[in-house]
C-alpha cells in the first residue's frame, strides 16, 4: 500500500513537471507537428499573430515540441482561426532558442492583430539522423516517438517524398547497411506505401508490417540529392548570382529590402563558396521568376542556412523581381 502510494506520488510529480513544461501546442492540423501555433501564458492558451512569421520562428517551434525539421511557416489562419488571447506579434526568434516563448516579440498580449492572423506551423514527421540533413538514417515519428524504419519495407516511392518533405530534392541512394550508426530507437511495427507524389510521409497510406521481422542491421538509410536550399543564378560562377532559395520543392527569389554583407555572408558559408564580396539589389543579376519567399532578411551572420535568417514573414513581401536580391561570393 506505502509502495503503491510512493508510486502514485511519483507519477503525479512526472505528469506535473511534464505538464508544467508544455508552452506550445500545433492544433488543427493533421498530427500534432502540425497546426495553428497555441502559446500557454498565465495558464492560458493563446495564438500567435504572422507579422514577422518566418522559417527561423517555425524552427524554434518544431525543435521545441520534438517534431522534424521546419517544413512551412504559414499565416493568414491556414489552419482555422483561434480564440482567447493573441500572445505574440513580430516574433523575432533567432532560432537557436528553447522555447517560442524565449523569442523576442512586442510583448505578451501586445497585438492589433485579428485571430485570421494567427500562425501556423508544418514540421516534418520525418528525419535523417547520423548524417547531414539530407543524408542519414531514417526515423518516422509514430505520435509521440521517433521510431527507425526496416528498409525490407521501404522503397524507391518512399525515398521520392521523405527526400521531398525535407526540401532535400531527389534521393540518390537506399542503403540497407550501417553507414550512419545503429541508433537506439525502436524498429516500427508499420510500413509506409507511398505513391511517390505525396508531398509529406503523412498523406502516404501506412500498414501493419506483418512480412518483415526487422532487426537493427535492417534500417533504412538514405542519400538525397541536394542538401543546398539556396543557389546562386545568372552570375558568372555558382558563387555568385541572384539568391534563389528552395521552398516546398520550389525556387523563389529574395527581395533586396535590407539586404546587406551580412544575409550574403550566410550565403556564401552555406554555399561553400567563401567570404561575401557584395551585396546586390535591383536584380542586378536579371530578374528571376516565381514565388518572393523572403523581403527583409535579418541574419545575424551565424545562421546555417539563409532560410533560418529573419524576415518579414515567409513568402510576404512587397516587391517585385525587379528588386531581387544578388551575391557576389569570393570562392569559384
Ligand atoms: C490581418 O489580416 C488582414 C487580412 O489579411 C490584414 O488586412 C491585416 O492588415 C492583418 N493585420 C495585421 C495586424 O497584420
Ligand atoms: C498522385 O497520383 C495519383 C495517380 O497516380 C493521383 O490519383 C493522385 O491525385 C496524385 N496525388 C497528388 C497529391 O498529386
Ligand atoms: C517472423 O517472426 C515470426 C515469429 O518469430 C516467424 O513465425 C515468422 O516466420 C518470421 N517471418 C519471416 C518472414 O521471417
Amino acid at each position: 500500500m506505502e509502495r503503491c502510494l510512493t508510486l502514485v506520488l511519483l507519477y503525479s510529480i512526472i505528469i506535473f513537471i511534464t505538464a508544467d513544461r508544455v508552452y506550445v501546442r500545433l492544433v488543427g492540423g493533421h498530427s500534432r507537428c502540425a497546426g495553428r501555433v497555441e502559446v500557454l501564458h498565465r495558464g492560458q492558451w493563446g495564438t500567435v499573430c504572422d507579422d514577422f512569421w518566418d522559417m527561423a520562428d517555425a524552427a524554434v517551434v518544431c525543435r521545441e515540441l520534438d517534431c522534424g525539421e521546419p517544413v512551412d511557416a504559414l499565416g493568414d489562419a491556414h489552419f482555422g482561426p483561434g480564440s482567447g488571447p493573441i500572445w505574440m506579434s513580430y516574433v523575432a526568434c533567432t532560432g537557436s532558442e528553447s522555447t517560442l516563448k524565449n523569442c523576442g516579440s512586442s510583448g505578451w498580449g501586445k497585438s492589433n492583430c485579428d485571430h485570421i492572423n494567427d500562425t501556423g506551423v508544418i514540421c516534418s514527421e520525418v528525419r535523417l539522423v547520423g548524417g547531414s540533413r539530407c543524408s542519414g538514417r531514417l526515423e518516422i515519428l509514430d505520435d509521440q516517438s521517433w521510431v527507425s524504419v526496416c528498409d525490407a519495407a521501404f522503397d524507391q516511392q518512399d525515398a521520392e517524398v521523405v527526400c521531398r518533405e525535407l526540401d532535400c530534392g531527389a534521393p540518390v541512394q537506399v542503403l540497407g547497411e550501417d553507414a550512419f550508426g545503429k541508433g537506439d530507437a525502436q524498429m516500427w511495427t508499420q510500413e509506409i506505401q507511398c505513391r511517390g507524389n505525396e508531398s509529406q510521409i503523412h498523406f502516404c497510406s501506412k500498414s501493419i508490417s506483418y512480412e518483415n521481422n526487422c532487426s537493427h542491421e535492417h534500417n533504412v538509410e538514405l542519400v538525397c540529392a541536394d542538401p543546398m536550399n539556396v543557389r546562386l543564378v545568372g552570375g558568372h560562377s555558382r558563387c555568385a548570382g541572384r539568391v534563389e532559395v528552395l521552398h516546398r520543392g520550389q525556387w523563389g527569389t529574395v527581395c533586396d529590402d535590407f539586404w546587406d554583407l551580412a544575409d550574403a555572408a550566410v550565403v556564401c558559408r552555406e554555399l561553400d563558396c567563401g567570404e561575401p564580396v557584395d551585396a546586390l539589389g535591383d536584380a542586378h543579376f536579371g530578374p528571376g521568376s516565381g514565388p518572393i519567399w523572403m523581403d527583409v532578411v535579418s541574419c545575424t551572420g551565424s545562421e546555417s542556412t539563409l532560410k533560418n535568417c529573419g524576415s518579414a514573414g515567409w513568402n510576404v513581401h512587397t516587391c517585385t523581381h525587379n528588386y531581387d536580391a544578388g551575391v557576389i561570393c569570393s570562392g569559384e
